[in-house]
């Protein structure tokens, strides 16, 4: 069914979440910093799939501080209520309402609609949120949270690596790509963070590694979460298969097994696999210049992202496309 929707943004990484979420839902529009309105019919699998959103609400109506008690007497409640509710305030968000005035005026506004209101703090059949946020106060119905990514934690994997990436990230690239259905590569695909995201959303996977240990740490990884996919030793430079993504996270520091620099690494691998693909997303240092690295290998940045690891480490994670 047509509703509103307003999803809160993980800002772990500044206006990725926003554009992973337009990218799976077009349309979608920031309304601040911390959310993005999206007014249409929503599936639970493109919400489910999603790495940066922390949650996503129904609205059920929004109005200036001032109009706000009036505008609960107009909502139609039937379609929000059928057995209790509570009425929650998100403090980050803040309003001038205490909890309590919210939900007199809900109270009110049942009982003049014939819906024999009830109030029940533990599990209400109707949760109701109050944010303020971009100037109004927006009443919700909080219709999804984000599970927990524990349990593909790096660390909760068999075969541990560190330089793996949080799977949310992980996801929020794979998003970032815009694949539907097909075929997705990482060509330096390490112990499979990316892999096992992927394989999970259902693609058809490959992993290439130029070292023989980090494939066998990713074959490990992906059987323990039951993902069939396709790995290869191979020099990332050579690629030179057909698919429909490449999303991958290639190695950015000092310690990494390279022949020569991180530059000609980088632009060898593009030149060849910008021509095999559609988009590929992918992580850059800051230390390289990514424009001209794309530039030589004829591939264009279309959207970039700054990604702050620590104090000596910030990475781009960039979308580039061919020319
Ligand atoms: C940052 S790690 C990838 C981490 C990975 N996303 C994970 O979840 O473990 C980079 C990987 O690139 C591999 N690598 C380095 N040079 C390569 C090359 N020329 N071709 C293919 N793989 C390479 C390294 O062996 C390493 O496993």
């Amino acid at each position: 069914m047509h509703k509103k929707y307003l999803f809160e943004i993980d800002r772990c990484i500044k206006g990725f979440g926003h554009e992973e979420l337009s990218a799976i839902l077009p349309g979608a529009k920031p309304i601040s910093n911390a959310f993005s309105i999206f007014e249409g019919t929503l599936e639970k699998e493109e919400i489910d799939r999603l790495g940066l959103i922390r949650s996503a609400y129904e609205v059920i109506t929004s109005s200036l501080e001032k109009d706000f008690l009036k505008a609960i007497e107009h909502v139609d409640w039937k379609w929000y209520y059928n057995k209790d509710f509570s009425v929650r305030k998100d403090r980050r968000f803040n309003c001038g309402f205490k909890e309590r005035e919210i939900a007199d005026a809900i109270w009110v506004a049942l009982k003049k609609q014939g819906l024999n209101p009830k109030t029940n703090l533990k599990g209400a059949s109707s949760e109701l949120f109050v944010i303020k946020e971009a100037g109004n106060i927006w009443l919700c119905k909080r219709i999804w949270q984000r599970r927990s990514f524990e349990e593909r934690m790096p660390n909760n994997r068999p075969a541990l690596h560190p330089s793996s990436i949080h799977p949310k990230i992980a996801r929020a690239m794979i998003n970032l790509s815009g694949i539907k259905s097909g075929f997705l590569v990482d060509p330096f695909c390490g112990s499979g963070g990316i892999l096992i995201e992927a394989g999970l959303l259902g693609y058809k996977v490959k992993g290439i590694d130029i070292d023989g240990t980090m494939l066998g740490r990713a074959k490990k990884n992906l059987e323990f979460f039951r993902i069939d996919a396709i790995l290869e030793k191979k020099d990332a430079r050579l690629f030179d298969e057909d698919c429909d993504v490449i999303v991958t996270d290639p190695p950015y520091g000092k310690n990494t097994k390279l022949k020569g620099s991180i530059n000609e690494l980088y632009t060898s691998f593009l030149k060849n696999a910008i021509n095999h693909c559609n988009v590929i997303v992918m992580i850059f240092p800051d230390f390289v210049d990514e424009k001209k690295i794309a530039e030589d290998a004829n591939a264009k940045i279309d959207k970039q992202f700054v990604y702050y690891i620590h104090k000596s480490l910030t990475r781009h994670i960039c979308r580039l496309i061919p020319f």
